[in-house]
């Protein structure tokens, strides 16, 4: 078979490194691909957003599946797309991507088919919003409602940051037209953690759990990130919670979904609050986790691309997966000042040394090759994933590995998957 892989980071290199391999793959193209994935990928120079020159490209390459990382391409419809032109395509349809697209819609169809969430209002009007929240209790969490690039949501816990919030989005435009309207939610608590399941329209089976570590600093001090390391599997998911996950919020969503006439196919990714009163929704995406694909996929046992065409196919309950007991723990290596600004250019050492210890990968995500040398590009450089025969030895070893690898500014989070260790016997 002949694939096409859409994107450019870490996940994407976890994917390409999982997809090839696969005996069933002949020739892995990756759209744009990274200097990791070019080891395993031949990467084309399309953006993850050309769904016109993607498409001309999957005809001409004769391309039989293709798969979408960032939810970009997702939500501007690649899949839609893919298929009137007669290509297969792994992914929710432009329709079904909404649920990450647009928060107000994932929040509609929560609603509608009693999914537990936060409770919530939608503003257009910062007055409005303000009068809202001088009635709420704080924390309140205030969120654009389009694609912000995890930029989007502000856990505010006075009135003054709840008011620079409404502000920045609805008198500002700080978002654009994502942030036209928001959304203000009741504040959740509990732990996190990041449930994703293959569904095929009607079905799903959930991946191994996972958690991510989203603020900067250690002890989730700092501004968000996109992530700066994973860990699974999450002892917080209990197998009782894992149960009440599948059956209060992925079995009603997906039959929601395909009486709304927008099966849900593909990826669906579940960021869940474990709170006392049972696990919560606070966000869907339509793809694979960053950077929670980079310590799930290590642990999975099963040819990654006969699980895409039984999703295609309708047929993920038949798909054996299996998954290894081993957990895994990803580390991510980013540039200093992330996700503010941060220097790029920087020359990196020491990834063959750390991709030559046991169980490890190296993921490159904000790489980019300059005169032969490997430099960063990006403010999430590297993910380094290891496994081990328990959490406290995927941690040992993941650091172990990333610390042989440096660059001029490098930051990394020390505490990565610390917070499991209390769910532990
Ligand atoms: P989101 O982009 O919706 O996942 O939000 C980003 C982060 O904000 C989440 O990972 C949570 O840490 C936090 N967050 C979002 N919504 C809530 C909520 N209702 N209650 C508590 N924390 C939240
Ligand atoms: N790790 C968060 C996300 O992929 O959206």
């Amino acid at each position: 078979m002949n694939i096409l892989l859409i994107g450019s980071g870490g996940r994407e290199h976890a994917l390409a490194w999982k997809i090839s391999q696969s005996p069933r793959v002949t020739k892995l193209y990756c759209a744009p691909g990274n200097p990791g994935i070019a080891e395993l990928a031949e990467c084309v120079d399309i953006a993850a957003d050309n769904i016109p020159a993607l498409k001309d490209f999957a005809l001409q390459n004769k391309i039989d599946l293709t798969v979408a990382g960032p939810e970009v391409p997702l939500t501007l419809g690649i899949v839609d797309e893919f298929e009137l032109a007669g290509l297969k395509v792994f992914g929710p349809s432009k329709a079904a991507a909404q649920l990450e697209g647009s928060k107000m819609y994932a929040k509609k169809i929560m609603k509608k088919y009693k999914i537990p969430t936060a409770a919530y209002a939608v503003f257009t009007d910062a007055q409005k919003a303000l009068e809202h929240v001088y009635m709420s209790r704080f924390p309140v969490v205030i969120k654009a409602d389009g694609l912000a690039a995890g930029k989007g949501v502000t856990v505010a816990v006075s009135l003054v940051e709840a008011k620079r919030a409404i502000h920045a989005a609805l008198r500002d435009k700080v978002f654009g037209e994502a942030g036209a309207q928001i959304i203000i939610e009741e504040f959740l608590s509990g732990e996190e953690a990041s449930l994703l399941a293959f569904c095929d329209g009607k079905d799903f089976v959930p991946m191994v759990s996972a958690q991510d570590h989203k603020a900067v600093y250690d002890e989730d001090k700092g501004p968000n990130t996109g992530g700066m390391g994973a860990y699974s599997p999450a002892p917080a998911v209990t197998k009782e919670i894992l149960r009440q996950v599948g059956e209060t919020i992925f079995k009603p969503l997906l039959d929601g979904m395909a009486k709304e006439g927008a099966p849900y196919k593909g990826v669906l990714y579940a960021g869940l609050m474990l709170t006392p009163g049972g696990p919560k929704v606070v966000e869907f995406n339509c793809r694979f986790g960053d950077p929670e694909t980079q310590a799930v996929l290590p642990r999975l046992q099963t040819d990654i691309v006969d699980i895409f065409e039984a999703c295609l196919g309708g047929q993920i309950s038949a798909q054996k997966i299996s998954w290894s007991d081993a957990a895994a723990v990803c580390v991510v290596l980013a540039a200093d000042g992330y996700p503010g600004q941060y220097a790029k250019g920087k020359e990196i050492s020491g990834i063959a040394a750390a991709a030559a210890l046991p169980d490890t990968c190296v993921f490159h995500a904000g790489t980019a090759k300059q005169d032969g040398r490997l430099v960063t590009s990006g403010g999430r450089v590297l993910g380094v994933t290891a496994l081990g025969a328990d959490i406290p030895a995927a941690i040992k070893n993941a650091y172990k590995a990333a610390g042989l690898i440096s660059f001029p500014g490098l930051h990394k989070r020390k505490d990565i998957g610390k917070k499991a260790l209390a769910y532990l016997p």
